[in-house]
């Protein structure tokens, strides 16, 4: 049996196991209890109240850790781990719905350095975060008096917790108890536990963090009526141009001499017309084109997806799950990728071969299927490697781009930002003792994604890789007639991002501060509109600045088409440095790279969605339009 299969097999496992947190163990995943049975008081994480990304490990400061020693297996998901996770067990006694009066836990024994430690804490405005049953409790570690010098440690922590049956639904924390940091004496921690009876449904336990003064819906309309509104002109804007455009083809086959003057003007001796044997010719970098073209579509599918799962399920009351989740429908969308990006490859390269994948299947048979002798195997591999390294298939090689284009991005930046969180012991850096998660990513690359895009790339290329295009190509590229400075493919993308940022950039404030502030998101039917209007603005604008630059009698759309779309990034991430500057306390190396990174990732990925959304809807225009072109 051939082994590649038995590590397809732990590849697909390994996901699993990562995506569906195990169930074995516990009461926690159940979040059902008996009576004194144990609640685990988990502390996660300390770090700076305005860099809620900086964040370290709870005992990263000198905190003394309770009594309490045993405790049962924690098992960290793949979301969790990436998001930096880093749940400790503190140690306090707590048993369900049994009263705990004052009681002393441990003592921190005050040196200079520990001192220092606080103080610099203190003076950062830390903050620590724990988990009761998967509820997030926040504290603050200490307070300064008002000429800075004098510095105390809160050492009381006054945990409430609320109970509906045998369930958790609510905890309050309240810290007590100011303590001034003298060096080189005894602190005392302390904790008391109170348990009360509530009303609160268990389903409706994380309603007290969401924000809907934050959310106000009326904004969220308002912003939704404006776009909408802009969604009107457009669509209007565009069905003109599609009429006339028709309508004059319809008036040539009945009456050339019924052409009114405005046709005249924009008429057939220019025009858009005149590049009818250009206009299908390949664009210029076809793999890298394809490969963005396909990516596109499934960080379109992945969004759509993610958006609809979060509106049913509430993604928000789960650690990581939101971002397990993304990762999951990413590998699982990988065929989309393929296809888009295959087929398309396929029509602008125009390799044709009598039977196209039949040396492929070939080596893929020998490959997967079950064979006793390693030889086949050996050949199979061969075959394989020959195939990609032979000029022929260079699909392959458009594939590969295509799959791994958006996880290198993600990945690289996250390499990169995990080297300066290593640098400030961050506990989002990933240990890279045990590397156990970028294993796993690394694993889903290359036996899920991987496959499943070759799977949707073979299915690409033979349904729909044909180029069967209206109009025939010229052997000789016309040349491309002077034009103002505002029909310059250039300044048409620069323009055509301003409309479709115009119709997100209010959902966008709301995205980045859940992001970066902590709110937790919960309005997606909101953001799946946006996500709507978004797409049609973008095609509609797209198809527009295509017109225009056809009509300049430029045939070098494709890219314009992309670019002008994607280049509502350009301006989401200006917006950024906005956001940044004026909406956020941020600060530190650590904090900043953190952010500028994702955000440079986030508003890549966002234009690649958008460039791909115009282009396949300016290329479904373009085909339209020329296909009721005589070419007398
Ligand atoms: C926690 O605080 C809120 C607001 O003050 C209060 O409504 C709630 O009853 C408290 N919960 C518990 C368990 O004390």
């Amino acid at each position: 049996m051939g082994f590649c299969r038995w590590r397809i097999a732990v590849a697909v496992l390994l996901a699993a196991e990562y995506y569906l947190p195990s169930s074995v163990e516990a009461d926690e995943h159940e979040h059902t209890y008996v009576d004194k049975e144990e609640v685990v008081l988990w502390m996660n994480t300390v770090g700076p109240y305005h860099n809620r990304q900086e964040t370290y490990k709870y005992f990263s400061l000198p905190f003394c850790v309770g009594t309490k020693k045993t405790i049962s297996h924690y098992h960290e998901t793949l979301g969790e781990a990436l998001q930096g996770v880093e749940l400790e067990f503190s140690g306090l006694d707590i048993k369900f719905k049994d009263e705990v009066m004052q009681t002393s836990y441990c003592d921190i024994d005050l040196d200079k350095a520990k001192r220092d430690a606080f103080v610099y804490a203190i003076n950062n405005h830390y903050w620590y975060q724990m988990y009761i049953d998967d509820l997030p409790i926040w504290g603050i570690v200490g307070e300064a008096d008002e000429n800075g010098e004098d510095h105390y440690l809160w050492t009381y922590k006054k945990l409430e917790i609320g109970f509906n049956g045998n369930r958790i639904v609510d905890v309050n924390l309240t810290s007590e108890s100011k303590v001034k940091l003298v060096p080189n004496t005894r602190i005392a921690m302390s904790y008391s536990v109170k348990w009360k009876k509530s009303d609160v449904k268990f389903e409706d336990r994380f309603d007290k963090y969401l924000d809907p003064s934050f959310f106000q819906h009326r904004i969220h309309w308002f912003s939704i009526f404006n776009s909408f509104m802009m969604v009107i002109f457009l669509v209007g804007l565009v069905s003109m141009i599609l009429m006339r455009t028709l309508r004059k083809d319809y008036a040539r086959y009945s009456k050339e001499e019924e052409m009114d003057d405005m046709d005249r003007d924009l008429g057939d001796e220019y025009g858009w017309k005149q590049v009818h044997g250009d206009v299908f010719r390949p664009s210029s970098h076809p793999m890298l084109f394809s490969s963005l073209i396909g990516s596109g579509c499934q960080i379109f599918s992945v969004s759509l997806i993610v958006i609809i799962v979060a509106m049913i399920e509430d993604l928000y009351t789960e650690r990581g799950s939101m971002l397990s989740t993304a990762i999951f429908v990413y590998a699982a969308t990988s065929p989309v990728n393929g296809y888009f990006g295959g087929s398309l490859y396929a029509k602008q390269g125009g390799i044709s071969q009598p039977f196209p994948l039949l040396p492929e299947l070939f080596s893929l048979r020998l490959l997967f299927l079950p064979s006793h002798s390693f030889s086949t195997n050996k050949l199979g591999y061969f075959v394989l490697i020959m195939c990609l390294t032979s000029n022929g298939r260079r699909w392959i090689k458009q594939m590969f781009i295509g799959a791994f284009l958006i996880p290198a991005m993600v990945c690289g930046t996250a390499f990169f930002i995990n080297f300066i969180a290593i640098y400030y012991h961050a506990s989002r850096a990933i240990p890279f003792g045990t590397m156990a998660s970028s294993v796993a990513v690394c694993c889903i690359c290359f036996f899920v994604i991987l496959p499943l895009n070759l799977v949707g790339t073979i299915l690409g290329r033979n349904l729909s890789g044909q180029p069967n295009f209206p109009c025939r190509v010229n052997a000789v590229p016309r040349p491309i007639p002077e034009k103002k400075w505002f029909m310059e493919p250039a300044v048409i993308v620069c323009l055509g991002g301003i409309l479709p940022f115009g119709s997100i950039f209010i959902e966008m404030y709301f995205i980045f501060t859940s992001f970066w502030a902590y709110k937790i998101y919960y309005v997606y039917g909101f953001m799946m509109l946006v996500l709507v209007i978004l797409c049609i603005v973008t095609v509609c604008v797209t198809i527009v600045c295509t017109y225009f630059l056809l009509n300049a009698e430029d045939y070098r759309w494709q890219w314009t088409s992309f670019l002008s779309a994607a280049s509502t990034a350009v301006y989401v991430y200006m917006y950024s440095f906005y956001y940044y500057f004026f909406k956020t306390k941020m600060y530190g190396l650590f904090q900043t790279s953190f952010y500028f990174g994702y955000m440079a990732v986030f508003s890549t990925a966002l234009g690649i969605m958008c460039g791909a959304v115009g282009y396949v809807g300016t290329s479904a225009f373009v085909r339209k339009i020329y296909t009721n072109v005589k070419i007398d």
